[in-house]
């Protein structure tokens, strides 16, 4: 491997967002992208003046001077990719989720493991600066002992790329089960999860998922404390939401109702909007800009990125923490184990709720092998 990570980019879609940022790290060098039309494919690829094009992924992977492989193409090809990029020799970054069923990510942690690479699911909200902030509320006592936790993302995808149409709820949950997680610093042990309402019957068509919204109690490992998921993506009106509360004993961190309104923080009974500071400090200074800006103007950023208000500026987190594990030959914060639970709970949940809400185990991926 030469000194910089040498990394490549699939999907640019949302994908392209992390282009200049991997060309502003100091550790890292973007040397090709790939993407499947040729027309779309040059016209990032000239805009971002990125030399090597592919439109081919497997014919990318042939290249022997990618060290590493940023996958953001869309979520059914998520562990096809990932594991033929990982026999490639390559490392992989993956946007979210791991996979769509249980036997893909265990076959995700056995390549992993066997090749010797690294994997990291790229969820954003781990990095978004209200999680940073509430992570550090935590350490430093100000929320004192957990007591509950939830977690909610609302979306309507009407109009996404036609994959979406039908999908679970719970198939893309990763955005609200993972704050919950990690700010417990656990893993889920099991889920029993209802299912309600229902969407129109050629949405429910494609994957035989009738439910509107998916709603799900979880049991962690090594605590009594637990947490509450819900999730929508089609026909339930609600403005956008990736959000996390979190009660303790001494304070409670509450989402804000709507965007813009304010996060509260409940001190005792006492209620506080709160400002939530930025982390661009914890970067390296090539690439702080990015916590605070997207990377095409105003007209031109990715729809999930303005709807996601930036996904709370993660993007240049998430790029320094692939490139350092790579780097310093460590596991990434979100390595497989990690990104394996927080994507089953999701598949978990959604059988639960197909089985009228029986209590459905969340796999241990720990020793895992193939
Ligand atoms: N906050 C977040 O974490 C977040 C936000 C948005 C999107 N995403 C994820 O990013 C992924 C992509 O989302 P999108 O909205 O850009 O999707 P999209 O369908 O608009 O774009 C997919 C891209 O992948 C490329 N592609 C598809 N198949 C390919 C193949 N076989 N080889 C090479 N390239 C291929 C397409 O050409 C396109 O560039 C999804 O999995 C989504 O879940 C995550």
């Amino acid at each position: 491997m030469s000194e910089k990570v040498r990394v490549a980019i699939a999907g640019l879609g949302f994908g392209a967002e992390f282009i200049p940022i991997y060309q502003a790290h100091p550790d890292a060098e973007l040397v090709a992208v790939c993407q499947r039309s040729k027309d779309d494919l040059d016209r990032v690829a000239d805009s971002f003046e990125v030399p090597r094009r592919y439109t081919a992924f497997d014919e990318m992977l042939r290249d022997p001077d990618i060290d590493a492989v940023h996958i953001n193409t869309p979520i059914a090809a998520h562990a096809e990719h990932t594991i033929a990029a990982l026999e490639a020799g390559k490392h992989v970054a993956c946007t979210v989720p791991m996979a769509t069923t249980l036997d893909e990510c265990r076959a995700i942690v056995a390549a992993v493991r066997e090749s010797g690479k690294r994997y990291m699911m790229m969820e954003t909200v781990v990095y978004s600066r209200e999680f940073l902030h509430v992570q550090d509320l935590v350490a430093d006592g100000t929320i004192g002992r957990l007591q509950f936790m939830r977690g909610s993302h609302h979306q309507e995808m009407a109009g996404w790329p036609g994959y979406w149409e039908g999908l679970p709820p719970m198939y893309y949950a990763t955005h609200a089960v993972s704050p919950v997680l990690a700010l417990a610093n656990t893993l889920a042990e099991s889920v029993v999860c209802l299912g309600s309402g229902r969407i129109a019957p050629n949405l429910e068509a494609h994957y035989g998922s009738p439910f509107a919204v998916e709603s799900a109690l979880l049991t962690l490992r090594d605590t009594e404390v637990g947490a509450e998921i819900a999730r929508s993506l089609f026909e339930t009106a609600r403005e956008y939401v990736e959000s996390f509360t979190v009660f303790g004993d001494r304070a409670t961190f509450e989402w804000e109702q709507t965007q813009g309104s304010g996060h509260v923080l409940h001190v005792g009974e006492a209620p506080a909007r709160i400002d939530v500071p930025d982390f661009a400090h914890r970067l390296p200074k090539e690439i702080a800009r990015f916590t605070t800006r997207g990377v095409y103007d105003e007209e031109n950023e990715h729809l999930s990125f303005v709807q996601g208000a930036g996904h709370g500026g993660s993007h240049p987190h998430l790029v320094h923490e692939f490139v350092r594990s790579i780097a310093e030959d460590r596991a990434p914060a979100v390595d497989e184990a990690t990104a394996a639970n927080w994507t089953s709970v999701g598949i978990c949940a959604h059988e639960s709720a197909m089985r009228g809400g029986a209590r459905v185990a969340v796999p241990d991926y720990a020793e895992v092998r193939r």
